[in-house]
């Protein structure tokens, strides 16, 4: 595990860009494992500037989202499908049909979880993962006491989760769903290189155990320890407890 301590998000960002703009250059369709949240923002932001200036094209790439909401109206601005096109896909040139994700509101979600499996499997997997972190650790939506080799599944949101994610339905938590698909953490190690960003004292602790905890389910992310090519770009205040 590879760890830089940036002086702030948006060096991070930029560093997260890097790894991505040399992986499209060198491998023009790749796959890339997309997450939500306010984390890779910085990422997508500074993709978006890259692609702008025609350093970088996404018209070949593919892209799997990590979780979805069950039971959000695909027209509520924060399903995870509407999130990452606003935050990202649509900003820069992806072909429409290129990025993926699970479908939160089917009737069938356990066969849901099975064909997106099947689909990134199909894709010939993930080339690079994007990650944020949780307060708890979490990584995707797999929260504390996730299986260490757990597959995209349906999951009942921490009420953390959701506290952390009220700031995004208005500050109500009781608008913020129970339930979500997320890829397992089984499936997140898969991915050939997985680049996790974190910002900020809320995230130190979670950062902490990631870098130097026990590997453990009550602390997802560290099965991360166990991945050969991860890269943790962290501002100072997200490194403050890293001895
Ligand atoms: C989002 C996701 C989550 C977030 C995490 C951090 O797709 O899978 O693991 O990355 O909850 O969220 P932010 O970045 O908003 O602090």
């Amino acid at each position: 595990m590879e760890i830089v301590i940036c002086p702030d998000a948006t060096e991070a960002g930029r560093l997260g860009a890097n790894a991505i703009v040399a992986l499209l250059q060198r491998k023009p369709d790749a796959v890339l494992g997309l997450a939500t949240g306010s984390s890779p923002m910085a990422i997508y932001d500074e993709l978006v500037r890259r692609r702008q200036s025609g350093e970088v094209s996404f018209a070949q790439a593919r892209a799997f989202t990590l979780d979805e909401y069950v039971g959000l109206a695909s027209d509520h601005r924060e399903t995870y499908h509407n999130v990452i096109r606003r935050d990202f896909v649509d900003r820069v040139d992806f072909a429409p049909a290129a990025v993926h994700g699970p479908d939160g509101l089917a009737a069938d979600l356990p066969a849901v979880c099975h064909e997106y499996e099947e689909a990134i499997v199909t894709a010939g997997g993930v080339d690079l993962q994007i990650l944020g972190i949780g307060t708890d650790g979490h990584i995707g939506f797999n929260e504390p006491s996730s299986s260490l080799a757990s597959r995209t599944r349906i999951k009942t949101l921490a009420t953390q989760t959701r506290i952390d994610n009220a700031r995004f339905f208005g500050g109500d938590v009781d608008q913020v769903p129970t339930h979500c698909i997320t890829q397992g953490l089984g499936t997140i190690m898969d991915a050939r290189h997985v680049v996790l960003v974190a910002s900020g004292h809320g995230k130190a602790e979670a950062v902490h155990q990631l870098a130097e905890g026990p590997v453990s389910a009550m602390w997802p992310a560290t099965i991360l320890q166990h991945h050969p090519h991860v890269t943790v770009l962290l501002d100072e205040a997200a490194a403050g407890r890293v001895q």
